[in-house]
């Protein structure tokens, strides 16, 4: 079986973005989890992009695969284009470039020139391509710092963004992190999520052109089965792992302390993967 695969950063601009990446001077060590390394992004640089998902930061699973939006937050959105006809005609790129470490950290640095320099450059080298007709004609931002970044590029670049449909979505993990917070429930929580969502289908399916049949299906007020969408292989480095795309968490953060916390992702292969011999123990 030939295996698809994300072919990297080796074009230009990207291999320079890819190259030439900003450090702990401009993302401090204090704010963000630079140990683990910048996560540039996930989906096509080749121009065939539809639509651009602007999410926030890596986590986890991000940390391992070196693309961005794989965990759960990353199916939930795959599942939102799903819903609009759109398998692999996406590009997604993060906020920021490293995971934020702490409550504040996002809110703390969202306005940094520095960081909205580097962004920028990758903004530009999505939305304003030299083509008689770029193929990418919707943006989605996901949660209140991706709104903010994108409203700072289109400041920059006027009349393209003004050709752009722009969807500022509640961010995927909205639900958890606003029930964590106290004063909404987790059910109440993923209600208005999907609520949200189901509020820019149909602007978002006016705009991009399908590659596959839409699914004509509102969100109900709970997630429901199909909801959550396997990232395709062809987004994620050769060599990839099966499970990397399964909708099953295989990473988290462990450690007894907020040191090892830091310095540990435990990585569990997924039940339904463990094909090996039956062993012993
Ligand atoms: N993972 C990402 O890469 N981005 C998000 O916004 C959330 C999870």
């Amino acid at each position: 079986m030939k295996h698809r695969f994300c072919p990297g950063y080796d074009d230009p601009p990207f291999d320079d973005l890819a190259g030439d990446y900003p450090g702990e001077d401009v993302y401090p060590a204090e704010d963000f989890r630079t140990e683990w390394g910048p996560i540039f992004h996930r989906g096509r640089l080749d121009g065939s992009a539809r639509v651009l998902i602007l999410g926030q930061d890596p986590a986890t699973h991000e940390s391992i695969t070196r693309r961005i939006l794989v965990g759960e937050a990353g199916q939930r959105v795959q599942g939102l284009l799903a819903r609009l006809g759109v398998t692999t005609s996406y590009v997604m790129i993060n906020t920021f470039l490293f995971s934020v470490y702490g409550q504040s950290g996002g809110n703390r640095h969202i306005k940094d020139s520095a960081i909205a320099a580097y962004r920028n450059q990758w903004l530009d080298a999505l939305l304003v391509r030299d083509e008689p007709e770029p193929a990418l004609c919707a943006v989605i931002t996901l949660g209140s710092l991706a709104k903010s970044a994108y409203h700072g590029w289109a400041t920059t670049r006027p009349d393209r963004a003004a050709a752009l449909h722009l969807a500022t979505l509640k961010h995927p993990t909205y639900p958890e992190s606003a029930s964590a917070k106290g004063g909404i429930t987790l059910a109440a929580a993923t209600a208005a999520l999907l609520e949200d969502w189901n509020a820019h289908l149909a602007g978002l399916r006016d705009h991009v052109p399908p590659e596959a049949p839409v699914i004509d299906k509102p969100y109900g007020d709970t997630w429901q089965d199909g909801d959550l969408v396997a990232i395709p292989e062809v987004d994620l480095p050769a060599g990839a792992p099966s499970w990397w795309t399964s909708l099953e968490g295989w990473a988290q953060r462990t450690g007894t302390t907020a040191q090892l916390k830091r310095a540990t992702i435990t990585v569990t292969i997924p039940a339904a993967a463990r094909t090996w011999p039956p062993i012993g123990d």
